[in-house]
């Protein structure tokens, strides 16, 4: 096992050091030499990382509540080696769509063990999750009520189905992250509550479970998560009044937020593990109902501080008293998170890091699009043509929202441990790109 660092700043991965060539080192891979093995951009993961927040999260749970399931949202980073390392250290798999599915099922994920999730499910990823079996769909309307009766009658089968709720709570992130206030396109209004599962009650392939609830991602305080317990579980004692039914799971969703920038204080996993129990345990003694079983489905703060993201520094624009542009190999295609949501992040450039960071850089890509800027104005090391730049907390939500914009090939992504480099994706290159055009 590699070395976990405590001294290094809370946005790097648990494994980063300073080697004695005084370049960053993840999971003592020295990340000059990962650059120059395998070209940049680069997205590199610390397996180490990975499995201690899988390992955080399960064991945080269940110390509180036994009856607690974690399940990775895979959304925040799939594909065939990530979905086995999670697997391996036991938690489920959320999927939201049918390749998503499919690569869960390359990474032979136990079909038991995944929620299938949506709020507009075609009937053709309806049908290949009813033939893999997975444990739970996660229900989110009324049209899907009436597609999935009609397709799980049709295979004889029984599905086992979680209601997706709509709590009404605003969580204090991006507007366009923020997924649980009453004008959102996710869910049941708590409203319909007791008439949908009626509804569910009186069909006979489908097996009512349980609620399911996700207020947003990036949440930096726990307030909000323990608002919709008590929220969610007041208008479950009055649909159960009503219904007779009884709540069996209740699965929470993601959402905590991670730091993407050295100062910033995320919700730990063992306070927020506490909190979130706490809350229920008084919750439901409170209402005189009985515990269900508890799911979380984290997805960001999982993986996203076990990715960097290194580049090759090009040009560089001085503008006087304007600004200063140092431009990288990478860009809005490979992270598109600054340009879609003004997400702020952190780098340093890995050959020089124990140098002051004297200069007030702004980070472009080489995207042609002038909001294609990476980091603003901060402070970093002063930058020369070929250093190599290392940006924090880039495994959520960047190579999975990646693209191919003005026809760049994705990055490789490559897996380090104890000294070890494994390519898990490989570089696309130009044929990649045409591989589905079709000429005249
Ligand atoms: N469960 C459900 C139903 C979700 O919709 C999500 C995220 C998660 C779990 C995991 O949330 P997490 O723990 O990762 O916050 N692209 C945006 C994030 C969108 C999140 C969508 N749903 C970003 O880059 O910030």
């Amino acid at each position: 096992m590699a070395m976990i660092n405590t001294e290094m700043p809370v946005n790097m991965p648990l494994t980063s050091s300073i080697s004695s060539k005084r370049h960053l080192t993840i999971a003592d891979c020295d990340a000059i030499d990962l650059a120059k093995e395998f070209g940049t951009p680069l997205w590199v993961l610390d397996e180490e990382t990975i499995r201690e927040n899988c390992r955080k999260y399960k064991k945080e749970f269940q110390k509180h509540h036994t009856d607690a399931e974690v399940v990775y949202a895979s959304k925040a980073l799939s594909n065939t080696a990530v979905l086995q390392i999670v697997t391996s250290e036991g938690l489920g798999i959320d999927v939201v769509s049918g390749g998503e599915l499919y690569t869960a099922k390359m990474a032979k994920v136990a079909p038991e063990k995944i929620y299938f999730h949506g709020n507009n499910k075609s009937a053709s990823e309806l049908e290949e999750a009813l033939d893999y079996g997975v444990g739970r769909i996660v229900v989110d309307n009324l049209q899907e009520i009436e597609k999935l009766t009609r397709i799980a009658t049709e295979k004889n089968k029984q599905v086992n189905i979680l209601l997706r709720v709509n709590p009404g709570i605003e969580a204090h992130t991006h507007e366009f992250i923020q997924t649980g206030k009453v004008d959102s396109k996710f869910g049941f209004s708590k409203e319909v509550l007791a008439d949908i599962v009626q509804k569910v009650q009186g069909i006979p392939c489908l097996q009512f479970c349980g609620l399911h609830v996700h207020i947003g991602s990036q949440i930096q305080e726990t307030k909000a998560f323990l608002l919709t317990i008590e929220e969610i579980l007041d208008t479950w004692s009055l649909v159960r009044r009503k219904t007779k039914a009884e709540l069996k799971e209740l699965n929470l969703g993601g959402g905590i937020g991670i730091e993407y920038l050295p100062t910033e204080l995320s919700p730990q996993i063992e306070h927020f593990a506490r909190d979130i129990t706490k809350t229920l345990e008084y919750k439901i003694k409170e209402l005189k109902i009985p515990k269900p079983k508890l799911i979380i489905e984290p997805g960001r703060s999982i993986i996203g501080k076990a990715g960097i993201t290194l580049y090759t520094v090009g040009t560089i624009k001085d503008i006087p008293e304007v600004r200063k542009y140092v431009c990288v190999d990478g860009g809005m295609a490979d992270n598109p998170r600054p340009i879609t949501y003004g997400a702020a992040y952190d780098a340093v450039i890995a050959n020089k890091i124990l140098e002051p960071k004297n200069d007030v850089v702004t980070i472009a890509g080489k995207f042609c699009e002038s909001g294609d800027i990476l980091i603003k104005n901060f402070h970093l090391q002063k930058a020369e043509e070929g250093d190599i730049l290392a940006v924090f907390s880039t495994g959520a939500y960047n190579y999975s929202m990646s693209s191919n914009y003005n026809r760049f090939v994705k990055p490789a992504m490559i897996l380090v441990n104890k000294g070890k480099a494994k390519v898990i994706l490989k570089r696309e290159n130009y044929e990649d790109l045409v591989r589905n055009d079709l000429p005249l």
